[in-house]
């Protein structure tokens, strides 16, 4: 894709998972990557693989090391980096805090630093990595479910902002994909979000399309268009829907630790 070659890109979390598979496909576009990652030998790994350049660490402090390993610019930058913690109100504290700094305040805090530079010059992408759970809600997950909501509002917010000014956003929204993070969770990943998973290269497949077609959403799984309208006509059938599935997942957790139990 020609506005791609020679683009300038950072991408969060992109040591592994999703965030690995964006990198690779920028790269193989004929981008400048930089790869960031908290764990500085997947971020070395990837860069080493692609080309790129590693800039290990905490995706919320990235934009300023990563604008000087690219020579003075940033063109493209992907807010991938997530966790995706359990729970409901009763997590910790610390737990709800790590998710909203990770999936929300380090978008806020790099499109601060990155909109002086973009609007400026009059271009410049931001890409989120939020989930279907930011358009829907994830069963089982409170704070994932709360953060990717403002993930999402903060990426709706930048577009419906600054696009008359060259700013362009795009929010990723997939259900399950096959990485460690989906892996992590569990019965409700595997009854959840297993069933549909898809691969991380076909997330870069859709994110692709959607830049060529200048759209905001980024859906891989294109039945999330549909869930979504439904949540919106009829909310109350949408939320009994979820419980069912709700219900689901407590009767096989009960039967797994029943299992378990006779072992
Ligand atoms: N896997 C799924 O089913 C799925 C579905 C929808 C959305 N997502 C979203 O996609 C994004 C990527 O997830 P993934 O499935 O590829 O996960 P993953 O666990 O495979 O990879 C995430 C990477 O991010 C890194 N990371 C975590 N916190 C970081 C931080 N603070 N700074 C820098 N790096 C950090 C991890 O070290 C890891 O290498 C997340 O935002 C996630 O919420 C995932």
């Amino acid at each position: 894709m020609e506005i791609l070659s020679g683009a300038r890109v950072v991408v969060t979390g992109a040591g592994a998972g999703i965030g690995a598979a964006l990198a690779r496909r920028f790269a193989a576009e004929g981008a400048r990557v930089v790869v960031n990652d908290l764990d500085a030998e997947r971020a070395e790994a990837v860069a080493a693989e692609i080309g790129g350049t590693a800039v290990p660490g905490d995706a919320s402090g990235v934009v300023g090391s990563a604008r000087a390993a690219l020579g003075g610019g940033i063109d493209i930058f992907c807010a991938n980096a997530g966790v995706a913690p359990e729970g409901g109100p009763e997590a910790p504290e610390e737990v709800w805090d790590a998710a909203w700094d990770v999936n929300v305040k380090a978008h806020v805090r790099a499109a601060h630093e990155l909109l002086p530079e973009w609007l400026e010059r009059g271009s410049g992408r931001f890409i989120a990595t939020v989930s279907a759970a930011g358009l829907l809600t994830m069963v089982g997950s409170a704070p994932y479910s709360v953060t990717k909501h403002a993930a999402l509002s903060f990426a709706e917010w930048l577009s419906l902002t600054y696009r008359h000014r060259g700013i362009d956003v795009h929010a990723i929204c997939p259900q399950g994909v096959n990485t460690d993070m989906l892996r992590g969770t569990g019965t409700t990943g595997e009854l959840v979000l297993a069933p549909t998973a898809i691969e991380p290269e076909e997330v870069a497949d859709a994110l692709l399309d959607a830049i060529a077609g200048s759209r905001f959403l980024v859906l891989p799984h294109p039945e999330t268009a549909r869930y979504y309208a439904a949540r919106a006509a009829d909310p109350d059938r949408w939320l009994s829907g979820m419980n069912q599935i709700q219900q689901k997942v407590e009767h096989a957790a009960g039967q797994r630790l029943r299992q378990e139990a006779a072992h």
